[in-house]
């Protein structure tokens, strides 16, 4: 399978550029998604790799050759779209085996393909039904199917599940993340849903305004967020973010923010120091703060209650801190009453630091 490799590739409209040199790397059989916030140039970039759109500057390189000049049939590669637009009066068996047909293939060849690929997506009992007598779930596998008979080496999908319900979305969620077990195939997907992104990827690419924020492993990117933007997009409910001062007492930083005032550790400490910042964005996530009456204080944030959304196993509830908003993870078993004041501990190995000058983590 073919190494895809971009290279400064920028992208212009007109005199607007809306991708600003994306460098990016996919091995052989990866996962790759492409995340980010509504018009960051996900699609832009994935269409640039399919040959649907020209390239304005940069190249990109399909095990090692350049092809920004190619056709798109001649780059081995197949789409899956977000409106997958069956053909209506064909069944499932002639919508999957279009191109093949097109092509002439061999019919036993064409049948063979059909079934293998409809016995890994669970369509064999659908062969022979139209569109409009399957479900919305099943659609969009007759439209991977259609992608995947085609014997490509690369799988490009553009937010493939965006049609579908909360429901089914989760659902396919899970069927994709099984069928990608079966098929060894480089896969490139591209999606706004930082879960999508999560369950997935082999690695996430955030992206936003037409450049790469980072990339790597969802776990990679979700301990170590390299900038506020990263940090505040992945996890749901949001990291928290509190600005705070640096302050010093007998050899003992402390960041005091509205309402707390936290106990940096060694590592920050050193960090700190280093950096000889006055000011730093504390970030915590909705998760790392633990409901603890008796947490000493100087280790622990106090919040009034505002709202608790009740979901289940788990409520979210959003609180107050001197002014500011904070969410927080919790057992719904956890006592709580709106108004009341709760103490929430913090351990400060969860704690993310940013510099308030550039938005970059302080690590
Ligand atoms: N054909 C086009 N003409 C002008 N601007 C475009 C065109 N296609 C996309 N854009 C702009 O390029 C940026 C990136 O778009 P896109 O790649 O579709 O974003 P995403 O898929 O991440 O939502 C957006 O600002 C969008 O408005
Ligand atoms: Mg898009």
């Amino acid at each position: 399978m073919p190494e895809i490799k971009l290279e400064n590739l920028c992208k212009s409209y007109g005199n607007i550029e809306v991708l600003h040199g994306i460098d990016l790397e996919m091995q052989d059989a990866e996962f790759t998604v492409l995340v980010g916030p509504s018009g960051c140039g996900k699609s832009t970039t994935l269409r640039m790799i399919a040959g649907l759109e020209t390239v304005t500057k940069g190249e990109i390189f399909i095990d090692g050759r350049p092809v920004s000049k190619l056709e798109p049939k001649e780059r081995d590669l197949a789409m899956v779209f977000q409106d997958y637009a069956l053909y209506p009066h064909m069944n499932v068996a002639k919508n999957m085996s279009f191109a093949l047909r097109l092509e002439k293939r061999p019919k036993k060849e064409i049948q063979r393909k059909v079934q293998e690929v409809a016995d890994i997506l669970g369509l064999t009992d659908f062969l022979h039904r139209k569109p409009a007598e399957l479900s919305g779930g099943q659609r969009q596998r007759v439209a991977m199917g259609r992608a995947l008979t085609r014997d490509s080496s690369t799988f490009l999908f553009d937010e493939p599940l965006s049609n579908l319900d909360a429901k089914l979305r989760t659902q396919m969620r899970a069927e994709l993340a099984m069928m990608r077990q079966r098929v060894h195939k480089n896969m490139i997907y591209v999606t706004h849903d930082q879960i999508e992104a999560m369950t997935l990827a082999d690695r996430i690419v955030v992206m936003h305004g037409g450049v790469i924020q980072q990339q790597g492993t969802p776990e990679e990117l979700f301990k170590f967020p390299k900038n506020k933007f990263v940090a505040g997009f992945l996890g749901t409910p949001p990291m928290n973010f509190l600005e705070a001062t640096i302050e010093e007492s007998n050899q003992q930083l402390y960041l005091k923010g509205q309402g707390f005032m936290l106990r940096c550790d060694e590592r920050a400490t050193a960090c700190l120091r280093r950096e000889e910042l006055l000011k730093v964005l504390v970030g915590i996530r909705p998760c790392d703060l633990i409901y603890q009456p008796d947490a000493p204080s100087d280790s622990a944030i106090d919040i009034d209650v505002v709202v608790s959304e009740y979901i289940g196993a788990q409520s979210v509830l959003i609180g107050d801190c001197a002014g500011q908003d904070v969410m927080v993870e919790l057992k719904s078993d956890t006592p709580i009453a709106l108004g009341e004041r709760l103490r929430f501990s913090i351990d400060f190995q969860a704690v993310h630091l940013f510099n308030m000058s550039n938005d970059l983590a302080i690590a």
